[in-house]
């Protein structure tokens, strides 16, 4: 018992010193370089510091949840994981940089990090449906959640990039795309990716439905008409995005449609790169979503459809309501941003803006410090506009603040 009090004790004092530093954000053009270099050391002595900072920037927010959440059996496994991770990092913080074997071990350790942490996003929603389903949230906790997941999952996000980096980079395990400098692909093909993205939902929508929209996509390369375009970026995330967004726009035009309708509208998907942005607009023609209704698709948990049952649907194709929020996540991740616009009674364009210039992709993060604090704290104010949305008008102003 008194170990663990004085285990306990230690930890918090290294979370307060570690949680001190400001995260460094990287740009895809430094871990590329980076990447090239490939020094192992280097990577190593890195981590050791920049690990333990985002780890403690993010736990110390974890910390200033609602009281009930934090009560949440899933919350507490979470916890439980960070804290254990940060604490084997710390293992290192002192040891020989020089030792070839502490460098093998650290990649082992990070592999197993990694792994530790693959269910972070299901375990922490199970914590806030746990939480809905044992009492009626207010206003102020909805927004705090919904405030800390945008930022536990950025934090996330990061994190694994930095580990995955390491860990193809300089692990036992060097299967990767020959071009690919650890997970990032120096010329990564946006219809490519597109094409994989497609097929993927393509499957699951005909598995559901029977039928599915097909693709067309335009391409417009702004600085150099006759060549496809191609894009400094992690495909693995562009991926993720692409697939979220094509499982929204088939089940919208079927549904709309009908899966009996004797042919569907496609999906057309526009690419286009400029000397700033990469942008990919997706349009659909599945009716569209009222304009009331667009913040709100940002919410964690919001779907309009049945919730998957665990054991029935391995993938399914909607229902978590995590598609949109993550996906814009990734986007901004780089500084990028993920929009949908619509026209309800027709349809919707959903667009991914990426930087076009890797040096300009830099990593959006977290920070813990005073201002992040205040709106745990913070109590929802009285109304300074007559509108009806003051909610939303609200919700953008905060992001904007934090981000
Ligand atoms: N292209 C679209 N057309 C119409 N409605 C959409 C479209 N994309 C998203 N939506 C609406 O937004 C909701 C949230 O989407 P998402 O975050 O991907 O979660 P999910 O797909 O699991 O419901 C969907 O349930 C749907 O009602
Ligand atoms: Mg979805």
């Amino acid at each position: 018992m008194r170990t663990s009090v004085r285990f306990f004790k230690e930890i918090s004092k290294m979370l307060d010193f570690y949680s001190q530093f400001n995260p460094s954000p990287l740009s895809i053009k430094q871990f590329l370089d980076f990447g090239r270099k490939a020094c192992e050391k280097t990577s190593f002595i890195f981590l050791r510091k920049e690990l333990p900072v985002r780890l403690a920037n993010i736990m110390k927010e974890i910390q200033l949840l609602p009281e009930n959440l934090l009560r949440m059996p899933s919350v507490g496994l979470v916890q439980s994981w960070y804290e254990k991770s940060f604490e084997e990092i710390l293992v290192y913080e002192n040891v020989d940089t020089t030792d070839p074997k502490i460098l093998e071990n650290f990649c082992e350790r990070l592999l197993k990090i990694h792994n530790r942490h693959n269910d972070v996003v299901p375990t922490m929603a199970q914590g806030v449906i746990e939480l809905k389903q044992s009492c009626t949230l207010d206003q102020h906790t909805e927004h705090s959640i919904q405030y800390f997941l945008d930022r536990f999952y950025m934090s996330r996000i990061s994190i694994r990039m930095l580990i995955n980096q390491h860990t193809s980079l300089f692990g036992a395990n060097l299967n990767g795309h020959p071009r690919h400098i650890g997970c990032i692909d120096p010329s990564c093909s946006v219809t490519a990716v597109l094409q994989d993205a497609y097929e993927n939902a393509r499957f699951l929508c005909d598995q559901y439905y029977l039928v599915s929209p097909d693709l067309e996509i335009t391409e417009h390369n702004g600085s150099d008409p006759a060549s496809p375009i191609s894009v400094v970026y992690v495909p693995s995330h562009l991926y993720h995005m692409l697939f979220e967004l094509f499982k929204n726009a088939m089940r919208a035009v079927v549904e709309h449609y009908g899966s009996d309708a004797d042919s569907l509208p496609s999906i057309q998907v526009t690419v286009a790169l400029g000397k700033e942005d990469l942008t990919i607009k997706m349009s659909d023609r599945g009716g569209g979503i009222p304009r009331s209704l667009i913040e709100t698709l940002f919410q964690y948990m919001y779907s309009t459809a049945p919730t998957p049952s665990p054991s029935t649907d391995s993938t399914p194709l909607a229902g978590y309501g995590y598609g949109l929020p993550l996906s814009r996540l990734y986007a901004r991740y780089f500084q990028g941003d993920l929009i949908i616009t619509s026209a309800e009674g027709y349809g919707t364009d959903a667009i991914i803006y990426l930087k076009a210039l890797s040096d300009e992709a830099n990593e959006l993060l977290p920070v813990f410090n005073k201002t992040s604090t205040k709106h745990y704290r913070a109590s929802v104010g009285t109304h300074d506009w007559t509108e009806d949305d003051y909610s939303s008008f609200t919700c953008n102003v905060v992001y904007r603040e934090i981000m």
